[in-house]
């Protein structure tokens, strides 16, 4: 107890007094000088006495007035009670010295979102169960509720909010607000969700998704739908989930439309349909194909990004390269070989046009996203690796190898491609297993121009395919080290990203 300066002493009431215990307490230290705060729970009798009686057995402590909590008190107003006590310095100091493979910087760019720049993690180790044999996707792998209420947790803190419900009205909301529109979600508005179905059904027509490659998790699909649907009220037959350069295995599009989810709507390459009303304008010369957004997006009030965490050999491929499965042209089974984009992912260098940055501007895909999340809960080291135990369990803390069970979510595209992007280069099994990533900082290439985008490092002027220039995209920057994983707002700066991490 010397070591204590100020007690925080919590009680129940019973029946109408603190419990003898507390008593015992309060008798076993010399609590002079010291600052006691007490507050209790109760059914109904307020604090009343029972904290003056308190006193008498520590008369030499400094004894503010109680506080009393009823059942049902949010987490956000013992929060409020906290803070109002001006006890704990809340900015973080890092500690340690910087150890990221990127060159560290000031943020580039202005945040986005309900609270803006933040990104939230979740963590629960009990949603992956796997031996490392087989396939990784199958489900008997995964906690189906307890991703469920990884997606709901997230959902909430991301908005600001305790609950999921109240979450998604503040992304919605503040989505909107951004647009010039007010309110949230309306019913009968559509939301078109792109998966990353990159791994499947690469070559050929198998639909069967028997692959080790990478793809969208089905248990974390199937959670986000779920979420969508009970949580932010929107009816199934209004969510349309593509890929229009891939094939969805048949078992995944089961359980992503049974029970309440019935009426899902699902979009591969074989029935994708161009709107030749929105061809993708590109801020550089191409010599490739026109390429058309599908229907199921332009029709779209929204669009949600549901990308994975993982390694490329044309470096990574987070939220922004996602969309290299949004467009339609005539190489249907290679849309970005036949617009002849790969050449500006495989340069490895800085300052120069990134394609990315034209898909995050594009007013019908950025500019339509309410909610970028990362499926981080296996992660491939690179798309055409076949996914194994041994190159999916990460070394880095909180990992410390095993699978990496995460998700993250966020509204500002390019901090969680940077929360992301450190996540996966600073992590020795990724760049242990792909050789193209190890010692390669300029992946982050798109990073820099899309958080300087209003003058972007290349000169290049990108615009939203609709006219107009884009100013800005979102936030870019680099935690403080790969122990801490800190960034400017979790270091008590009123700009940058910040890192919420729910840790189970
Ligand atoms: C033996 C006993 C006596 C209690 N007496 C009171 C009381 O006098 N006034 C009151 O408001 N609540 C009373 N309660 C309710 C407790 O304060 C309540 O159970 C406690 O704050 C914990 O809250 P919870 O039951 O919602 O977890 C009593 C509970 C017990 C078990």
């Amino acid at each position: 107890m010397e070591k204590y300066d100020t007690v925080i002493l919590g009680y129940p009431i019973w029946h109408g007094q603190a419990p003898k215990i507390i008593y015992t307490f309060l008798e076993s230290y010399d609590f002079s000088g010291k600052t006691i705060l007490p507050f209790c729970t109760s059914h109904s009798s307020g604090i009343g006495s029972s904290a003056d009686n308190l006193h008498e057995l520590a008369p030499n402590a400094n004894w503010p007035d109680g506080a009393r909590f009823a059942a049902g008190t949010s987490e956000s107003e013992i929060q409020a009670w906290l803070e109002s006590l001006e006890l704990i310095d809340t900015t973080e100091v890092s500690t340690l010295p910087y150890d990221g493979i990127y060159p560290q910087h000031e943020p580039y760019g202005t945040e986005i979102g309900a609270m803006p720049g933040r990104v939230v993690w979740t963590y629960d180790p009990d949603s992956v169960e796997w031996d490392g044999k087989g396939y990784w996707w199958e489900l008997d792998h995964f906690d189906e509720s307890v991703i469920l209420d990884m997606v709901n947790d997230s959902i909430a803190a991301l908005g600001g909010k305790d609950t999921a419900r109240d979450g998604w009205t503040a992304l919605f909301t503040a989505h909107n607000a951004a647009h010039g529109k007010s309110g949230g979600y309306a019913a009968g508005q559509k939301i078109a969700i792109k998966a990353n179905i990159n791994g499947s059904a690469v070559y050929d027509d198998d639909t069967s998704g028997e692959t080790k490659m990478s793809y969208t998790n089905p248990v974390l699909l199937k959670a986000l739908l779920t979420s969508l649907v009970e949580e932010a009220g929107v009816a199934p037959e209004d969510i349309t989930v593509y890929d229009v350069s891939r094939l969805f295995p048949n078992y995944l599009i089961e359980i992503c439309t049974e029970g309440e989810l019935k009426g899902v709507r699902f979009v591969d390459r074989d029935i994708g349909v161009a709107d030749e009303s929105a061809p993708i304008v590109w801020s550089h010369e191409f010599s490739g194909k026109v390429n058309y957004l599908p229907t199921c997006v332009t029709e779209a009030t929204y669009v949600i990004n549901l990308a994975n965490l993982k390694g490329h050999s044309y470096g990574i491929t987070l939220c922004g390269k996602n969309h290299f499965g949004s467009f339609i042209n005539g190489n249907t089974m290679r849309p970005p070989e036949g617009a002849n984009l790969h050449q500006w992912l495989t340069r490895n260098e800085m300052g120069i046009y990134s394609p990315l940055v034209d898909l995050m501007a594009n007013a019908n895909l950025g500019g339509k996203t309410v909610l970028y999340m990362l499926d981080a809960l296996i992660c491939a080291p690179s798309k055409g690796a076949s996914i194994t135990g041994d190159n999916s369990r990460w070394q880095q803390a909180p990992f410390n190898g095993d699978y990496t069970s995460s998700v993250f979510v966020s509204q500002d595209p390019v901090a969680i491609d940077s929360v992301g992007a450190d996540f996966l280069m600073n992590e020795p099994t990724v760049t242990d297993y792909n050789g193209a990533l190890r010692g390669d900082p300029a992946v982050e290439n798109y990073l820099h121009e899309a958080g300087l985008v209003g003058n972007a490092p290349s000169g290049t002027i990108y615009t939203d395919s609709q006219g107009h220039t884009v100013t800005n995209l979102g936030v870019h920057e680099h935690w403080c080290n790969a122990t801490e994983k800190m960034y400017s707002r979790n270091l008590g700066k009123d700009e940058g990203i910040e890192l919420v991490s729910i840790m189970k």
